[in-house]
């Protein structure tokens, strides 16, 4: 049994991971600032004897470490979740992003080499590349010009992490994530309008005119992803995750959502095709690389938001 350490352990993606490690055999320590996870999204897992949950600021070395010492056994992977996942609220305050991004995968780097910890899962973002118009984006593609502090932050973190890989760390996977859906959510689009709707069931406020167009990958299918490239030969691998089609467009999702929640509901969109800053209006990401390794996704982002739009009102509107 091989115990995985995971930062932003009660978040939305942590959750699901955990709960899959745990069904193989395999022992979890999650730790989170509870900034945006929240504790009852463990609950499932606090009586299961191969489950430990801390409260951790993981920016903090000494904090990290500390929970790493107290493990009782040595920590075999660490899955790096733990990020701000709130893109408007780092660009209204750029420390967010420096301190929950950036800083955490500082620390995360040296708590391993302290610890002798051999690999490493890092959850990076599509948001790295910017926008890049039209151009099919595959892993090798340049020069990388992020639009947001988030994507600025997650980009210098797998810098960070790619120089590990040289001194010191025997391997380590970035994942570069479309947007990920499923519950149980703790942020995003589907799990906005849901909530707007609860508030004003009569009209749904849409960020832009609703053209945006974008991948959207279940939750289950990126587990499945993430383990199967953890899974692959290599000491630094680098995969954009996602499904094979360019995407579904806001307007679907807004009429999706409103459909399951609020049938009669007026949706109101707003101007432009870029609903905050660091939005990308639309991007064709190829995901090749991950195709020709063997995985092939379940869910296509269509499916993908009609599950989880079902998914999430079930949860948040407990229907
Ligand atoms: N969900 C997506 O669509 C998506 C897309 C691209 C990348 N990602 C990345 O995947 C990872 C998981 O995302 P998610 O959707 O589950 O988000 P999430 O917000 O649910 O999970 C992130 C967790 O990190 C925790 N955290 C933040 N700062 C911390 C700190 N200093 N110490 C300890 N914990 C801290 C938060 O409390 C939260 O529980 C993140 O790194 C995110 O950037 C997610």
């Amino acid at each position: 049994m091989d115990l995985h350490l995971i930062t932003g352990g009660a978040g939305f993606v942590a959750v699901n991971l955990a709960r899959r490690l745990l069904a193989r055999g395999d022992a979890v320590l999650a730790l989170d600032d509870l900034s945006r996870g929240r504790r009852e999204l463990v609950a499932e897992f606090e009586r299961h004897e191969h489950f430990t949950f801390r409260q951790v600021d993981c920016s903090n070395l000494d904090e990290l470490s500390t929970a790493i010492d107290e493990a009782g056994s040595q920590v075999a992977h660490v899955w790096h979740m733990a990020a701000n996942s709130d893109i408007p609220a780092g660009v209204a305050d750029p420390r967010i992003d420096r301190d929950r991004t950036f800083q955490t995968t500082f620390a995360v780097l040296e708590a391993m080499r302290r610890h002798q910890i051999p690999e490493l899962h890092f959850a990076s973002s599509s948001a790295i590349y910017g926008d890049m118009g039209d151009c099919e984006i595959h892993e090798d593609i340049g020069p990388l010009q992020p639009i947001s502090n988030y994507g600025a932050m997650k980009l210098a973190s797998e810098a960070q992490i790619r120089a590990a890989v040289e001194a010191f760390l025997p391997r380590a996977d970035i994942f570069r994530f479309p947007n990920v859906i499923g519950v149980p959510a703790t942020h995003g689009v589907i799990f906005d309008f849901v909530h707007k709707l609860r508030a004003t069931p009569d009209r749904l406020v849409v960020l832009g005119d609703g053209t945006q167009q974008k991948a959207y990958l279940h939750v289950d299918d990126l587990i499945d992803a993430m383990l199967h490239v953890s899974g692959l030969d290599g000491r630094y691998k680098v995969f954009n995750i996602g499904p094979k089609d360019e995407g579904v467009t806001v307007r679907m999702i807004a009429e999706t959502v409103r459909n399951r929640v609020s049938p009669g509901a007026e949706i109101v969109f707003g101007q432009g095709n870029r609903g905050w800053v660091g939005d990308v209006p639309r991007f064709r990401y190829s995901t090749r690389r991950l195709a020709d390794s063997g995985w092939a996704p379940r869910l296509d982002s269509s499916q993908a938001v009609m599950r989880a739009v079902d998914e999430i009102a079930r949860a948040e509107l407990k229907d």
